[in-house]
């Protein structure tokens, strides 16, 4: 992968001029024929390369599929996505991941799909996952830490998700309790964790991470319309996958590791700085039954705390959250 990759930023450092076959040879240290198996694995990977004798290779286009050699340069984290699976096609990017992790895969562990055939969400729904227009991954975290915590990841990933978005794309990202991220009340992305525990020990965490990135009107649904946007539609500009990617790892290691130095106190502050949750009514669908009150914070675990019409304090750990004007 290395020399596919220095051989693509020796053409994209000529922005679209003609880079010299000896040129190229000599800088990755090849011969001239492995140059050119290069060259057709960057076209098989989408690239468009002009090349003509005596003048050499020319970058004329680039992939509107994700690719490894993109890709892999961009990312600056030393853990998230070094281990990194690329696939054309799933059922869900969750599904291979716990298959990878069932067989020793190291955290940071990620796969990313351009197309889901059974993507799912929470509460058993399922995920628009459109081939080439969202960014569809699961990332593996081993985390060392009791199992009662696992909603506190819940959080740093939604944290995570919301400052990346909000770094590659300048809009107003909120996050609903507890992990759904809305631009202008519309969802925009989802957070779905699967974990595997043994007596009482979390033995890993698959965070699946929906970005909607390129979506367009037309590939959403009639019902889903009015209640979820791409960050195109949203911003008017398409977005680069790629860096998207290579941006949310950086968040999410950053906020990982500040999570494993310091706590879940710096994220929970975080969470309640960004969230749209927080004190206005809500009814919250508990598996327990109906809860309605006004969400106040977090508590240590991670949990809602949902202050009740008697005055009373509850803590709510999963539901689903309407407001309370939805009955
Ligand atoms: C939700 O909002 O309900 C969670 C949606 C999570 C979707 C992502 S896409 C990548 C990963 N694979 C899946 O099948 N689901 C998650």
């Amino acid at each position: 992968m290395t020399q596919v990759v220095t051989l693509l930023r020796l053409l994209e450092a000529e922005s679209g001029e003609y880079v010299s076959g000896e040129e190229i040879s000599r800088k990755l240290n090849v011969s001239r024929t492995a140059v050119w198996k290069q060259i057709h694995k960057l076209e098989a990977e989408g690239y468009v390369i002009d090349a003509v004798p005596r003048l050499g290779y020319r970058l004329k286009g680039r992939p509107s599929r994700l690719s490894l050699p993109e890709l892999l340069p961009m990312l600056r984290t030393h853990v998230f996505g070094r281990n990194l699976k690329l696939m054309e096609e799933v059922t869900s990017t969750q599904d291979e991941l716990r298959k990878l992790a069932e067989e020793g895969a190291p955290e940071g562990t990620l796969v990313i799909a351009e197309l889901q055939t059974k993507g799912r969400g929470r509460m058993g729904r399922s995920w628009l996952s459109p081939a080439g227009k969202g960014v569809w991954m699961s990332l593996l975290l081993r985390p060392q830490v009791p199992l009662q915590h696992t909603p506190q990841l819940t959080l740093l990933a939604a944290v995570a998700l919301s400052r990346a978005i909000s770094k590659v794309v300048p809009l107003d990202i909120g996050i609903k309790w507890p992990n759904d991220l809305l631009v202008q009340g519309r969802k925009i992305s989802g957070i779905l964790l699967e974990s595997a525990a043994e007596d009482e020990r979390l033995r890993y965490v698959a965070v699946g991470m929906g970005i909607s990135a390129n979506l367009d009107e037309e590939d959403y649904p009639e019902e889903l319309r009015g209640k979820a946007v791409s960050l195109k539609m949203a911003s008017g500009q398409p977005v680069n996958r790629a860096e998207l990617i290579a941006v949310v790892l950086d968040e999410f290691e950053r906020l990982y590791v500040l999570y494993q130095e310091r706590g879940f106190a710096p994220i929970r502050s975080l969470w309640e700085a960004h969230t749209v949750t927080l004190n206005k009514p809500a009814l919250l669908n508990t598996p327990q039954g109906q809860v309605e009150g006004v969400p106040e914070g977090l508590d240590d675990s991670g949990g809602l705390l949902v202050r009740i019409a008697d005055g009373s304090v509850r803590t709510v750990y999963s539901a689903e959250l309407g407001d309370s004007t939805d009955r």
